[in-house]
């Protein structure tokens, strides 16, 4: 059965035709839109005659069919709505035209050609071409591509596809046409087309050898002045890649589109990019900085896809880190580069551990490139994104920039126009290096996040210092046995008054600041070392692994005010937070007063450095999430400890330190108008970290500064930070404040979800019969992917403590939206179930509520491949 087969990478084998080329022609319609396709095809040379072509399809209806311009006999082909098959193709060079109907109205899925707010869309990647027109939908599969659009004049004034314009004209009855070619040979999903009554802002971008770009972000009528900051963050990619990556644009034209209804948040289709809408509007006073910051991010991130997955795309889907690993890797690098660079690590270290670390220790664990897959739109991970793009990062990091940067041309010459692979990517940077990286390989082929045991001595006689680092990665599903990697770990040996310490001999596998692990075990040795050091590892986060060092609280209290890397100095808060945490959480033992305030009293100095930039003091004074909390607990976790510990810590940490940040807080006030700009959003950001500490730990006439600051915002950042703070502590003004909110902006789709997001995390008892009464009202917006992931999205991944209630009632709240949004998207639903993959780090009576919550979703008849796949891998014995 169809529904059942897995593929597998071992599998893979060319297909035995190549299509050359594609001539579309679309007339769209209201209710139905006509497809009329021809393709230019031809055998592979290896191609035994009489082989039959099997062309990919899904929810079509072919009306007409022909070969070279004569109609198929029926008994030539098989046609049914997810396949065509001819049975024995021309041994030669020929055109297949076919005929199709699609109803782009009842798609409710968003893949293939849908209808958004009245403006008709696509999204192909990965498998959506094919509910377009009968076609090898696979990436391997390139061709040029030649699209006439019809439509209505008034319905569809702008008519838009890849590549670049190649005529206009009328159409007759009303109706205009406008042509596109597309010279770059692409895979099908990266096809694209939009029709519809939009708004548009143009610019223009020179590129570095003199070529000019025509530039235009399409919108909602009445929108385009929200598209200012998208366009300048696009100009900014541009010149980016230019620098940074010797990277030109190709086309004469470089289109954006921002629609409201799209599954992801957007995509690189050559030259006409689709956007989710709220990676695309933004202004003062309905975006906050992170808004701003997301919309520079993705604009980048899709736009350097041109050369990392559109010149050079992926052979097949299991390589699609191939493409989104390097991009992830490619956008952090222009964050890194356009704003801070040790506040963009912390940043993606705390999303890589929010999001891939338990994806990596749960029943949904896989290597960045996997092996198999039942349904390949469950593989776009953290793993295969986030993991991927540090993977890429290590390899910069054992080869340095400029051996990155010499391997990295090297793909972009060898590879152009290639459907290229991981072992084809290694490889440059082997020969560009001269490096073996066999046993690199590893971190692509294994899951599993490594530990990496650190112990250490020093003996005053010798003045000798010894470091033993181990590795040990726990087995995954279907990986029981696993090697040791190759693991950069950056280092310094911090001394008295952090002076760094200097050694006169050293031994073992290292190099300047780094020790490299390729064995279970390694031990260095340093000679000559006048005082015992406090070592800083793992600096810049140069691996991703946990590490599990020896340091006691008074060491990372010491490197929080003087280690030299950011990163670290941000870590060693973080740790001993933590510690105090996990300790009262599990042994019930709380903290001494003496360690909580040693702890508030390094939050309050760092508060207060005049050397640290605000953006990092913001970072420094947020504590570890409930989340990573309960994931460093890993066994018996009950979520509600967690929520009341944390609430604690905060707590004394406010009777300690309150005095200086409320001073640090009013210090920060500004009249300045508002700008995106890293210095203001750092400023924003610290004093609205310091709000939500003062709010959640209960410091006196906290509520109060919050209403206020809440009242007299003049942007949203400040306005929705105030918010938060008084949602997440669920104060006596909660209620009052998230309506006034709703009065203000409910009319506003992309303010409505933080809105959603807000309810979704309210820590109250009530949380779950409010959250279902509004998905219940009529009036929701029951379709759209941003409100049901603000609300349900939410809820699942960020309210810990109220899904995992006791008696069961936040499991069956999501494991029902699931199930019954699987009946129209699909992709939403099987999302929204991944919460679950935590679900046996339960104590044992939650353990068993979420299983009874999934064992109920599992005989609901009719589940999708998507929610099927997600369902079972969850179940499945650990
Ligand atoms: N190619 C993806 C879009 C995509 C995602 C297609 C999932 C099919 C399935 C695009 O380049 C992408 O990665 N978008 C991200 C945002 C990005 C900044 C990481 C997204 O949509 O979340
Ligand atoms: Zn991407």
């Amino acid at each position: 059965m169809r529904n059942e087969e897995t593929i597998y990478l071992k599998d893979y084998a060319p297909a035995p035709y190549r299509i050359v080329s594609v001539d579309m022609e679309v007339t769209f319609a209201p209710e139905q839109c006509r497809v009329r396709t021809q393709l230019t095809i031809e055998p592979l040379p290896a191609t035994a005659p009489g082989t039959p072509l099997i062309l990919d399809g899904d929810e079509l209806r072919l009306t007409s069919i022909a070969i070279d311009g004569a109609p198929l006999v029926l008994s030539a082909y098989e046609a049914t709505a997810d396949s065509l098959t001819l049975h024995e193709p021309p041994q030669r060079r020929f055109v297949l035209e076919t005929d199709v109907m699609v109803e782009p109205e009842a798609n409710t899925k968003l893949m293939g050609l849908y209808r958004s707010n009245g403006t008709w869309c696509t999204q192909c990647e990965p498998e959506g071409f094919r509910r377009i027109t009968y076609f090898l939908d696979r990436p391997d599969v390139l061709a040029t591509y030649r699209v006439t659009m019809i439509a209505d004049r008034t319905l569809a004034p702008v008519l838009l596809a890849n590549g670049n314009p190649a005529g206009t004209g009328d159409a007759g009855d009303g109706r205009h046409f406008a042509v596109w070619d597309d010279p770059h040979p692409k895979p099908a999903y990266l096809f694209a087309m939009v029709a519809g009554d939009l708004g548009v802002i143009t610019d223009s971008f020179t590129t570095a050898s003199g070529k000019a770009v025509d530039l235009g972000i399409y919108c909602e009528h009445g929108k385009e002045g929200e598209c200012h900051w998208a366009m300048d963050s696009l100009k900014r990619s541009m010149a980016w890649d230019e620098r940074r990556f010797g990277r030109e644009y190709d086309l004469d034209v470089f289109n954006i589109v921002a629609v409201s209804d799209f599954n992801f948040g957007a995509m690189e289709n050559k030259g006409l990019n689709i956007f989710n809408d709220k990676y695309v509007l933004a202004k003062a006073e309905t975006a906050t900085d992170g808004d701003f910051e997301g919309i520079e991010r993705v604009i980048a991130h899709e736009y350097f896809h041109n050369w990392s997955g559109n010149r050079i795309t992926c052979r097949d889907w299991f390589q699609l880190c191939l493409k989104e690993g390097l991009t992830v890797y490619r956008d952090q690098e222009f964050t890194s580069d356009e704003r801070s660079r040790a506040v963009k690590r912390i940043e993606d270290v705390r999303t890589l551990r929010a999001t891939q670390f338990p994806e990596d220790s749960g029943p949904l664990a896989h290597p960045p490139r996997p092996d198999h897959y039942r349904e390949i739109n469950n593989f776009y991970t953290a793993t295969v994104y986030e993991k991927g793009a540090e993977v890429v990062r290590m390899l910069a990091t054992l080869l340095g920039e400029a051996g990155f940067r010499k391997g990295m041309d090297l793909y972009f010459e060898r590879h152009d126009g290639d459907a290229a692979t991981i072992e084809q990517f290694l490889k440059v940077f082997e020969d560009a290096n001269g490096v073996d990286l066999e046993q690199f390989k590893l971190w692509y082929l294994d899951a599993g996040t490594p530990t990496v045991e650190v112990a250490d001595s020093y003996d005053e006689a010798s003045r000798t210092y010894r470091l033993t680092l181990t590795q040990r990665t726990l087995p995954t599903p279907g990986q029981p046995e696993k090697a040791p990697r190759v693991i950069p770990v950056r280092f310094g040996l911090v001394g008295p008054n952090g002076a760094p310490t200097t050694w006169s001999r050293v031994s073992g596998d290292v190099r300047d600041d780094m020790v490299v692990l390729t064995g279970e075990t390694t031990t260095i040795t340093f000679e000559g070392v006048a005082n015992r050091p406090v070592p800083s590892l793992l600096r810049d986060f140069s691996a991703p692994v946990k590490l599990v060092s020896p340091l006691s609280q008074e060491d990372q209290l010491f490197l929080a005010r003087h280690d030299s890397d950011p990163f670290n100095r941000w870590q060693a808060l973080q740790d001993v937070a933590m510690a105090l945490m996990v300790d009262a959480a599990t042994l019930g033992r709380p903290w001494t007063e003496a360690s909580a305030s040693a702890l508030a009293d390094a939050l309050a100095e760092t508060a207060t450095a005049p050397s640290l930039d605000d953006a990092f003091k913001a970072l420094a004074l947020t504590l570890p999430t409930e989340a990573s909390v309960a994931r460093t607990i890993g066994v018996d976790v009950d979520p509600e400890r967690i929520h009341t510990v944390r609430r604690a810590l905060l707590a004394d940490i406010v009777k300690r330190a309150a005095p200086v940040l409320e001073g640090v807080y009013h210090s920060l006030a500004s009249t300045e108008g508002y700008a995106p700009t890293a210095a203001q959003n750092g400023r924003r950001a610290l004093r609205n970290a310091i709000l939500r500490v003062l709010v959640l730990g209960g410091a006196q006439g906290a509520d109060a500064l919050a209403a206020e600051q809440y009242a007299h915002a003049t942007n949203m950042t400040d306005r929705a930070d105030a918010l938060e703070a008084v949602v997440l502590a669920w104060t006596p003004d909660a209620e009052r404040l998230l309506a006034d909110f709703r009065l203000h902006y409910g009319n506003d789709p992309l303010v409505l979800d933080k809105w959603l997001a807000l309810h979704a995390r309210a820590p109250d008892d009530g949380v779950v019969g409010r959250l279902r009464a509004m998905l219940a009202d009529p009036a929701f917006p029951r379709n759209n992917p941003n409100r049901l992931r603000s609300l349900v999205g939410t809820f699942g991944m960020s309210n810990p403590a109220q899904f995992a209630r006791p008696d069961g009632a936040g499991f069956q709240f999501v494991a029902s939206f699931v199930a019954d949004v699987d009946t129209r998207n699909p992709q939403v639903a099987a999302r929204a179930l991944t919460a679950f993959r935590v679900w046996r780090s339960f104590e044992p009576g939650r353990r068993s509520a979420a299983e009874a919550a999934l064992r109920s979703l599992e005989a609901t008849p009719g589940l999708s491949r998507n929610v099927a796949d997600i369902l079972g891998r969850t179940l499945a014995p650990s």
